[in-house]
């Protein structure tokens, strides 16, 4: 079966003059405004990267991951020349801004860690760089972030496109998945982790049915997720996160997948709120319940889920989100943006590395090839 054009960039660096990158920007689609718009935001500073990870104009552990490499290259755009190691330092300086954006998924943490590592090596590199490269600092060290920035985009596309693969194996012709938040191109780099699975499956011939929740209180699946499946032309239906129990106890649902956002070493997973309550009624309904994610999903430093940071939100987002206020003022409000399931509960993780079953330290640790 013939591919679909993936209609979906969400991230881009855009190259602004020749030659080379130095002056390049990065664009984002801002996800605030899905699905009734499609603007990009044109990013030329670390501050507008961060506030658009904060705001979730981008957002999907991966996504997040890879914005806040490239933001880090930002970092070089510096309207007054500067010394190559007060430009490092400015690179550092970023890095760790930007790891105050958002605490829960761990990709970003990953991400910039990585960036950090090629701050480290860099300046053994530079005493070693000719006098003709070094005229431009700043255009040198734009041009070698880049290249961690880019390596960590594309390899993303590639574990995103492993992990449909393996996942697309557990799907039959005719399966009804049940999904939620929005795990697909705009999480990712491209074909995203719980919808990979399915734009995979379809790919291969098989035709499926997704049920979409909601997710309240942002409506990742409703605004993000039905826009990707209605472009790319899977059945789908969208129903409120309420309305769970009653689908998969009346309508035939084959598997529920969702992605991650930080997977400790014994398969804890942190995703978006409302993942545990699907994991909780899929196993009382004993419906597979599967959680797709790359290996830079993987804390291996925490044993289990009580350590991994849940992010709390603005109380505005539940009462007056999109606009319109629909509680009462002065009403207390407790806005957890993601919640922990129990390794127990979790059926498989399908990973770029292949399918971790039964979910289990020893297991994780041999798909993941920890030695
Ligand atoms: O708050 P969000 O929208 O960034 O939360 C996103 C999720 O919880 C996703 O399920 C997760 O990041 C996996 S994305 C492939």
């Amino acid at each position: 079966m013939a591919k679909p054009a993936n209609p979906v960039h969400s991230i881009r660096w855009v190259v602004e003059g020749e030659p080379g990158p130095f002056g390049s920007h990065l664009q984002l689609l801002d996800q605030t405004r899905l699905p009734q718009d499609t603007i990009y935001l044109d990013l030329t500073t670390v501050s507008e990267v961060w506030q658009a990870i904060k705001r979730l104009s981008v957002r999907g552990a991966p996504a997040i991951g890879i914005a806040a490499a490239y933001g880090v290259c930002l970092a070089c755009r510096t309207a007054k020349p500067k010394s190559f190691a007060e430009l490092l330092e400015d690179c550092r300086q970023a890095a760790q801004y930007l790891a105050t954006s958002r605490p829960t998924a761990v990709n970003l943490f990953w991400a910039l860690n990585r960036m950090n590592h090629t701050l480290d090596s860099l300046p053994q590199v530079w005493s070693q760089t000719s006098f003709g490269e070094q005229a431009d600092p700043a255009r040198w060290l734009q041009i070698q972030l880049l290249q961690t920035a880019t390596a960590i985009h594309e390899e993303d596309r590639l574990m995103c496109h492993a992990i449909g693969r393996f996942g697309a194996e557990l799907l039959q012709d005719g399966d009804q998945v049940l999904t939620h938040c929005n795990t697909g191109g705009l999480a990712t780099s491209e074909y995203g982790t719980a919808l990979s699975v399915c734009f995979t499956a379809q790919d291969q011939g098989k035709k499926l049915h997704v049920y979409i929740d909601e997710t309240r209180p942002l409506l990742q699946g409703a605004r993000l997720t039905a826009w990707e499946l209605l472009q790319r032309k899977i059945d789908c239906t969208l129903i409120c996160d309420n309305m769970a129990a009653h689908v998969m106890a009346t309508k035939e649902v084959n598997a529920v997948i969702v992605g991650a956002d930080r997977i400790a070493a014994n398969g804890d997973t942190a995703n978006k709120i409302g993942t545990y309550n699907l994991a909780v009624l899929a196993n009382f309904h004993r419906v597979p319940f599967y959680v797709a994610a790359p290996s830079s999903t993987f804390d291996l430093s925490i044993a289990n889920g009580d350590s991994i940071p849940i992010e709390e939100r603005h109380a505005e987002e539940i009462t007056e989100s999109f606009g319109r206020r629909t509680a009462p003022e002065g009403v207390r409000v407790y806005n957890p943006a993601f919640d922990v399931t129990p390794a127990t509960l979790i059926e498989g993780i399908i990973t770029e590395l292949g399918l971790i079953r039964p979910v289990t330290r020893q297991q994780i640790e041999s798909v993941l090839q920890v030695i």
